[in-house]
């Protein structure tokens, strides 16, 4: 949420700041700006509400310089405006700052030190940039001491911080606390970002920090400090990634491109997680660790919840082990009771969610043991977690995330195989995940492949309509769920993913004529009552449709999905609804990867 660049040392500055925001775009884009330093006297702010292009078009020939910084806003403190995009700056235009965050006790800070300072804008930032300011001009502190006297007064809060003295413009001071932030190490330039995939035109290797350090940076030099001004020395990390990888290709969008990496997510999970003999390539420490366990607890937020609802299902299918799910930013202010020995995993496919996060704060601070499962290396999750399995699904950025849901189940049912075994549950030994996710693969590819079929459906039900319903029942119930997820978030339809036998008992008087309803249906338990409530629907006016697995397919069924084990049927049954959604909202003429009042990487609680 809200991402951030910064760059001494290279004179292309302004090509580097404005192609890291177009790549960190997906973290916010109700305003961008930046402030850049020629280092002979010339420096120039622009800033913009809206796209990174509108900052584009802005930014004339005449702005250039070797060192600025820069950042892409979603709103939190004070409305979109030109006045609250970032950087922030001082009254006397010394100081700019930009930031990631939020800071709890501004309006106290400002009260109690800048009663006389007229301010610009409504933000919390802005506050921070005019005290850097105030102790430099009142104190006579140096611009450093001035950084960390107000980094001290800042309670609570959460902060990625990049600030610029114009009266020193080649060092870039930066301050993390709960916020992500990098450091990219360049050749006599240095770079920094909220996310590697900004600067890897710049660099490759970069160094995490860590919360409460602050560091100095000039073209040559990092120094990294911790809470308590000592200097610490930290080894790079390589990203291997190439930059192409976060390009679109010739997909109009991300979330087009992303659904049809799917298949090959698949296979490339069941090859790294699972030796030929179809036996699980899992670390055993952390198998080890999960079989002390009386009960697992998975948190998440959003479809990483999602995808932990159907995590439930497998861990006690496949292992015995009683497993809860809970929403993120519930759980952390609850204290719900623990059981003797709980063992933690956070879904996170960025690794980086403040509710998440905030959860394993207190999962640490008691000595439980914990495992991340994300698709960022080196992401704050996974750093502080005891063990990581990542997701090995390449940069997801569209808004809405769809091949993280389908990584992060294959590799619970890849996890919960191996705990399963180990405990000598048979019905672990017997299940082969590495032949199922190859029969995934090839449904996936099977059902993109209908995507002209799937445009129509969308076409027909979902572009007309202001509401829907996705309905299940057990763990076609959790589809729904993401479903439906997948279809407001992008196309802003009231969608409901509901409990198919639930509905009768209230939701049901929502049904008018015309309204969609789609059942998904793989369970064959379950199939028939599915049935029987989409024809409850039918008769009071709604529209229906199916998404059923082929075995139980009837001659009216929609969308087949092809025959997989039915504990892992969300794989496929999500695909056709995550291309409704995409088709819903491309049709509708809106912007398919950036909805509105969205970010991904929801770096605040
Ligand atoms: C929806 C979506 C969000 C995220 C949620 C958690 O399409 O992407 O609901 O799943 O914000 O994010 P992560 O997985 O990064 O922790």
């Amino acid at each position: 949420m809200c991402g951030i660049v910064g760059v001494t040392g290279n004179d292309n500055a302004v090509s580097i700041l404005l192609e890291g925001l177009e790549k960190l775009e997906y973290r916010g884009y109700d305003s961008a700006g930046i402030y850049v330093n020629d280092l002979n006297g010339n420096d120039y702010l622009v800033k913009r509400k809206g796209r990174i292009s509108n900052l584009e078009a802005a930014v004339g020939p005449e702005v250039h310089g070797s060192v600025g910084i820069g950042h892409t806003r979603w709103a939190t403190h004070g409305v979109v405006s030109v006045a609250n995009a970032h950087p922030q700056y001082s009254e006397d235009h010394r100081f700019y700052l930009v930031h990631n965050g939020v800071i709890e006790n501004y309006k106290e800070l400002k009260a109690q030190y800048l009663s006389n300072v007229t301010f610009e804008s409504q933000t919390d930032t802005e506050v921070v940039v005019q005290l850097v300011d105030r102790f430099v001009q009142t104190e006579g502190l140096s611009t450093k001491d001035a950084f960390l006297k107000t980094l001290s007064l800042l309670e609570g809060s959460s902060y990625a911080f990049l600030l610029m003295d114009s009266a020193d413009p080649e060092t870039l001071y930066v301050a993390k606390n709960k916020s992500p932030l990098l450091i990219g190490v360049g050749d006599g330039c240095n770079v920094v970002c909220s996310d590697a995939l900004a600067m890897l035109n710049v660099t490759h290797d970069f160094l995490e920090l860590h919360d409460g350090e602050v560091v100095t940076i000039k073209p040559n030099a990092v120094v990294i400090e911790d809470a308590n001004g000592n200097h610490v020395d930290r080894e790079p990390f390589h990203v291997s990634m190439d930059a192409q990888e976060t390009d679109k290709g010739t997909y109009p969008y991300y979330m087009l491109k992303e659904i049809d990496e799917q298949p090959n997510v698949m296979r490339k999970l069941a090859s790294l997680y699972t030796q030929e003999s179809g036996r699980p390539n899992v670390d055993q420490t952390l198998i080890d660790t999960m079989k002390q366990a009386d009960r697992i607890y998975i948190v998440g937020a959003g479809t990483s919840y999602h995808a932990g609802l159907v995590g439930k299902k497998l861990f006690e299918k496949l292992t015995h082990v009683p497993t809860e799910v809970h929403v993120a930013s519930e759980f952390a202010y609850d204290n719900p009771l623990l059981s003797q020995k709980p063992f933690f995993i956070f879904l996170s496919q960025s690794g980086e969610t403040a509710d998440s996060r905030e959860v394993l704060v207190n999962v640490n601070a008691h000595d439980y043991k914990s495992l991340t499962i994300t698709n960022v290396e080196n992401s704050t999750l996974s750093r502080e977690a005891t063990y990581t399995m990542l997701l090995h699904a390449g940069p997801e950025i569209s808004v809405a995330s769809t091949k993280a849901y389908t990584a992060q189940i294959a590799v619970e049912a890849i996890l919960a195989k191996a705990l399963g075994e180990a405990k000598q549950q048979v019905i672990a030994e017997e299940f082969d995940i590495r032949q199922q996710l190859g029969l995934v693969a090839t449904g996936m590819q099977a059902i993109t492949d209908e995507k002209d079929f799937i445009e129509s459906l969308a076409k027909k039900y979902f572009v007309p309509t202001t509401k829907a319903f996705y309905i299940g029942r057990g763990i076609d119930q959790t589809v729904s769920l993401e479903s439906a997820l997948k279809l407001k978030e992008i196309s802003y339809v009231q969608a409901e993913g509901f409990a198919s036998g639930e509905l009768k008992h209230g939701t049901i008087a929502l049904i008018e004529d015309g309204t969609p309803v789609v059942g998904i249906i793989t369970q064959k338990r379950t199939a028939n009552l599915t049935r029987s409530n989409l024809q409850e629907t039918m008769s009071r006016g709604a529209q229906t449709f199916t998404i059923v697995r082929k075995g139980l397919a009837q001659p009216d069924d929609t969308i087949i999905v092809p025959d997989v084990d039915e504990m892992i049927t969300p794989l496929l049954s999500v695909v056709p609804a995550q291309l409704i959604a995409y088709y819903t909202s491309l049709n509708k003429g809106l912007d398919v990867d950036r909805p509105r009042n969205l970010a991904k990487s929801v770096t605040v609680e």
